[in-house]
């Protein structure tokens, strides 16, 4: 069970090592969680090393299954590199660490490597409901409660449960709040990442301040939810510039959207259940790099375009997706 290539891996700012390509394992409502549990088993069998779970994605009691019997074979928990995340009705501060000791829990892990605050937002909607659905009680960010949230993963690094803390689906102006008050800093900071949606600026924000970006729907998430789509969207994996690079090296577009993302310093965690993809996902890491010239095209193609908007979150009648993104720089409330 011996990863068979070679990964580059991200140095955290805590010196530990974390490989620059994972597994994401949310089903997207048509891959169950025993479908995904043995694509995680036969992801970590091709020489995958980082998973990225969440709570919310319902199957971490079935990939915890996976890893107990793995770990039971030989596999060593050091070997691996576990994330998971804080779902938004888990905000409270009584809340926090339960919630970690269950993902914990049900993967069998002892200690998550990476544990995130899945949304800046403590508004609870069912998973899976429509884009329209609103809780009744919808709050904006307000910095005080989440440094409350914080405070308690926090404590989850100071009793070795967690290695590190991150953030997920945050903006500048909230990174900079949060990184004043933080006592542990964010390792990490998943965000929405392929070749339609760069975030530039964002990227270049985390980086400078020692966080790594971690890349989540890389490939464009090609089969979301219909919940998740818009007629605006668009599909980087069909991009003239994608495809062109794709044929040079004889392989998917797919493949082309990893390397680039890898290339460009970004750790992406692209989903796959089918063993043909996700082992050529995993060789994206390896291999022929793009060049230069390449890398320069790709960046010309950004359509700032954002697949994971966050309707549900909204807190107010009227507003729509970006007042979740802070688009004029300050955070709306
Ligand atoms: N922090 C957050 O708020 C957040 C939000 C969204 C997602 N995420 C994480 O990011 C992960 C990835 O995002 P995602 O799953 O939405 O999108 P994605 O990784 O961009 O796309 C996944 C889809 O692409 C297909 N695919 C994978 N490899 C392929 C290949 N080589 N050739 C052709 N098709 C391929 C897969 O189908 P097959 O299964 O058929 O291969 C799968 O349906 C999630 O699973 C989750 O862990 C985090």
């Amino acid at each position: 069970m011996s990863p068979a290539i070679s990964v580059p891996k991200r140095r955290l700012y805590t010196g530990a090592q974390m490989p620059a390509i994972g597994l994401g394992t949310f089903g997207s409502d048509h891959a169950t969680a025993e479908v995904v549990a043995e694509a995680v088993r036969g992801a970590i069998d091709a020489g995958y090393r980082h998973l990225d779970c969440a709570a919310v994605y319902g199957n971490e009691a079935q990939i915890g299954r996976v890893l107990a019997e793995l770990f039971a074979k030989g596999l060593k928990r050091e070997e691996l590199w576990i994330t998971s995340k804080l779902w938004n009705d888990k905000h409270a501060e009584a809340d926090v660490i339960p919630a970690c000791e269950k993902s914990i829990g049900d993967l069998q892990c002892g200690y998550l490597d990476t544990y995130l605050v899945h949304w800046p937002f403590p508004n609870f909607h069912p998973p899976g409901c429509s884009v329209e659905s609103r809780s009744p009680d919808a709050k904006p960010y307000i910095h005080e409660n989440f440094m409350r949230t914080w405070r308690q993963m926090e404590r989850l690094v100071d009793s070795g449960l967690v290695r590190h803390i991150g953030t997920s689906n945050v903006t500048i102006p909230k990174l900079e709040l949060i990184l004043r008050d933080a006592r542990v800093k964010p390792a990490v900071n998943e965000m929405e990442l392929h070749p339609h949606f760069q975030q530039p600026e964002l990227f270049d924000y985390v980086r400078s301040r020692g966080i790594e970006p971690i890349g989540y729907c890389p490939l464009g998430s090609p089969n979301r939810p219909d919940r998740d789509r818009t007629p605006e969207d668009t599909n980087p994996l069909v991009d003239p510039v994608i495809v062109k690079i794709a044929e040079r090296l004889g392989v998917h577009p797919a493949i082309v959207c990893l390397k680039w993302s890898i290339q460009r310093g970004a750790t992406p965690i692209p989903f796959s259940v089918n063993r043909r993809n996700y082992v050529a996902n995993l060789h994206a890491a390896d291999g022929d790099p793009l060049t230069g010239a390449e890398m320069e095209a790709i960046a010309a193609i950004d359509r700032h375009c954002r697949l994971i908007k966050g309707q549900v979150f909204l807190w107010k009648a009227g507003q729509t997706w970006e007042a979740l993104w802070d688009g004029n720089g300050e955070i709306e409330c």
